[in-house]
């Protein structure tokens, strides 16, 4: 048989992943995903990141939240079942907590430092697993890569995390059906030991507590809290504190069992620290990528250099508007050119010019952000910050917009960069406003928190707080449209303990009374009740021919929403040896994020 040589079928196989692989925008799931991870953030500013890094403790507790976020993430996994193909990183860890395995405060707390992230392209495994992946990071330790796509279950599994009390036989056998052989178990554990500890409130008999204390007392695997190997060369030279190997109660030693299982031969493997971080990535990527067998991941959601953030065709201010904002990477260690422009670039939709046939319009952007570097330490890590540029431009309504892209000139004589949806300068075909029927018009939609628990349902949050959202909202259909129904598809899964907050329809209805119709376009209200944190809505126009829609994937950011301070989490950054080095930390990086928000209205996919 004729073979191809191997390098030629290595390149061949590059170059079929690498077009398969290719990005458009827009891409909701990987838009969101990606944001998440690189951003930190949700799309209104609210922040996953500012949670944990810089390697921060929890108010209260003083508990090491990446050490209790990277165990919440194993014991979810924990229930995978190699032989069935089912259980893994599922959220199944949500019906689970109270149970011996997945005991104490740690657990509940981080469930609720989730609840406000999944939604309906996120799944709340996705956002177990993203906060594992900053958890590491932030500590000092590598970047894990990511893939997303995994689905949330609505039940709990079968037992499935190893207990301090298990025998060898029993331990090998349990992560035997997680997927990992003896070695792989012993780098596992080894690499989730390196930060965090064991609490007395949880394990009296192994840490006793301070009756003078309200706070647990707590008793770290090694002398950092870093994610580095001293877990490892601590153990290997007799100093390690770690309590589950130097409990005098053998039984309670699962650590000291684990860890000599093989005579200590994958411990010494680790007690080189580079070997340590880059076994520690490859054995955490599979225990994050460990999932039903029905589920496919997405490729690796990797860094966008230049990207769409939020673009949206709207109603703002008694005026047909275009918004839009475009993210470009800036090197940490660089100085940003001053010098340079972003213009963006559209094309009308119709008249003499439609589709570019005659001139191109242009707009400098309303305001450029720069994000702290601390945005997410993912980002942060890999050497660059974000470059925001936020354009508003008016759009004559008989022209209306068909199209958009960017060109950066840096203005130091080379040529100007044209981002206009491809690979490559000038390569794509711009990015698309698909249709102009039916618009949402956020800043002209408001929402009323209600407290009073008088509504169909409410939802008590962790701090006792009942309430429910309703969102007013406001669209705009386009003369000729005459639909015979206006609707959202209203989805929220960002709830802590139960499936969903809404799933449901709701009927939009035409009212001149409130807003005349205005620049070719009539609108429409409906109020929407939410009890969930995220709501996303999908707006439909059913006309005779066709049925448009335009989708909001992730917060709906409207005029007045409220801005949510985080909570329950020590603001103080930790003296961890690994980030000496990193700025400290915004002080409420949130609240300085918002700016960007109100700007500029991101998370919109036409
Ligand atoms: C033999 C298997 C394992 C056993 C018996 C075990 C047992 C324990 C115990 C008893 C604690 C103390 C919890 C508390 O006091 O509340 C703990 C903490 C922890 N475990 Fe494991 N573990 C195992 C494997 C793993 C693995 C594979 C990972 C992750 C890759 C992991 C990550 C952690 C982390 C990060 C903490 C610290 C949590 C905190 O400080 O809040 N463990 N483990
Ligand atoms: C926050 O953490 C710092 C450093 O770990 C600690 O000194 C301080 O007491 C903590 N504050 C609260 C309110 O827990
Ligand atoms: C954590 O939540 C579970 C389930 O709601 C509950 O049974 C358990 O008592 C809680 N544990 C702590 C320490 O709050
Ligand atoms: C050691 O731990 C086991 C499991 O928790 C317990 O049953 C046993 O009583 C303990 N032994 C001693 C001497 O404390
Ligand atoms: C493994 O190393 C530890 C720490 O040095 C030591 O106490 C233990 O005896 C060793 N076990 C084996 C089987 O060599
Ligand atoms: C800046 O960062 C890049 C990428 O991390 C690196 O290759 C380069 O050496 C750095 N330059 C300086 C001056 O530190
Ligand atoms: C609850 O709040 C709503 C909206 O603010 C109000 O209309 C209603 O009268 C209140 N109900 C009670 C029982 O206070
Ligand atoms: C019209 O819209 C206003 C505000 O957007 C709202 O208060 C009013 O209830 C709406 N009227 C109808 C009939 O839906």
């Amino acid at each position: 048989m004729h073979q191809l040589p191997l390098v030629l079928v290595l390149h061949l196989l590059s170059l079929v992943s690498n077009s398969i692989s290719a990005y458009t925008w827009p891409s909701p799931q990987y838009d969101a995903l990606e944001a998440l991870l690189y951003e930190g953030r949700r799309s209104d500013g609210s922040s996953l990141s500012s949670l944990v890094h810089p390697c921060r403790k929890r108010t209260g507790t003083l508990a090491s939240v990446p050490a209790e976020w990277l165990r919440f993430a194993f014991h979810d996994m924990a229930t995978h079942n190699i032989d069935d193909g089912t259980g893994g990183l599922d959220g199944s860890i949500v019906y689970e907590l109270g149970r011996p395995e997945n005991f104490g405060l740690g657990f509940n707390q981080t469930l609720g430092d989730f609840e406000a992230f999944p939604n309906k392209v996120v799944s709340r495994a996705d956002v177990i697993a993203i906060g594992a992946i900053m958890s590491v990071a932030t500590c000092g330790g590598p970047i894990i890569p990511f893939r997303g796509g995994r689905i949330d279950t609505w039940t709990g599994g079968p037992n499935g995390a190893p207990e301090p009390q298990h025998d060898l036989a029993t331990l090998t056998e349990s992560f035997r059906k997680q997927g990992f052989n003896q070695a792989e178990m012993i780098k596992l554990v080894a690499c989730g030991h390196t930060m965090g500890g064991v609490r007395s409130a949880d394990f009296p008999d192994l840490v006793p507590p301070n009756p003078n204390s309200v706070n647990p007392v707590i008793v770290d695997f090694d002398t950092t809290m870093a994610f580095d190997n001293d877990v490892v060369t601590e153990y290997l030279d007799g100093t390690t504190q770690n309590v589950l190997v130097t409990t005098p109660n053998r039984t309670m030693a699962s650590d000291l069992r684990v860890f000599e299982a093989d005579g200590n031969s994958t411990m010494r493997s680790l007690a080189d620290a580079n070997a340590f971080q880059s076994e520690c990535r490859d054995i955490l990527t599979r225990m994050l990528d460990t999932v039903p067998r029905d589920v496919t991941l997405t490729d690796e959601i990797t860094l966008l250099p230049a990207k769409v953030t939020a673009a949206q065709l709207t109603f703002e201010k008694e005026q047909l508007v275009f918004k839009s904002s475009f993210r470009l990477i800036q090197a940490i260690n660089a100085t940003a050119n001053t010098r340079r422009t972003v213009t963006m670039l559209w094309c009308d939709r119709y008249g003499d010019s439609k589709d570019c046939a005659g001139e191109t319009s242009t707009a400098l952007p309303v305001s450029t952000l720069a994000d702290d570097p601390n945005v997410s330490p993912i980002t942060m890590k890999l050497g660059y910050y974000f470059l925001n540029y936020h354009f508003v431009v008016p759009i004559d309504s008989t022209a209306s917009i068909s199209k958009f892209w960017f060109r950066v000139d840096e203005n130091d004589g080379s040529s100007p960069t044209i981002y206009n949806n491809g690979e490559t300068s000038g390569s794509g075909n711009g990015y698309p406003v698909d249709q102009d029927q039916v618009l949402l018009a956020p800043m002209m939609s408001h929402v009323d928190v209600v407290s009073n628990g008088s509504y169909t349902k409410t939802y008590t949050n962790r701090n006792g707080e009942s309430f429910t959202r309703l969102y007013t909202l406001v669209a705009a259909v386009r003369d000729g449209v005459n639909p015979s129904r206006v609707y959202v598809d209203a989805t929220d899964v960002a709830i802590r303990d139960f499936p969903f907050a809404i799933n449901a329809q709701v009927d939009l209805k035409q009212n001149d009374t409130a807003h005349a119709p205005l620049a070719g376009y009539t609108f429409y209200t409906g109020v929407v009740e939410d009890i969930g944190l995220q709501l996303s809505v999908d707006l439909h126009a059913v006309a005779s021919e066709q049925t448009y829609t335009q989708s909001f994937m992730q917060t709906l950011l409207l005029d007045n929403t409220p801005y949510v301070a985080p909570s329950g989490v020590n603001t103080t950054a930790s003296t961890g040896g690994a980030l000496s080095t990193i700025a400290p930390a915004l002080g409420g990086s949130w609240r300085s994020l918002l700016p960007l928000v109100v700007g500029a209205l991101l998370g919109m996919a036409l």
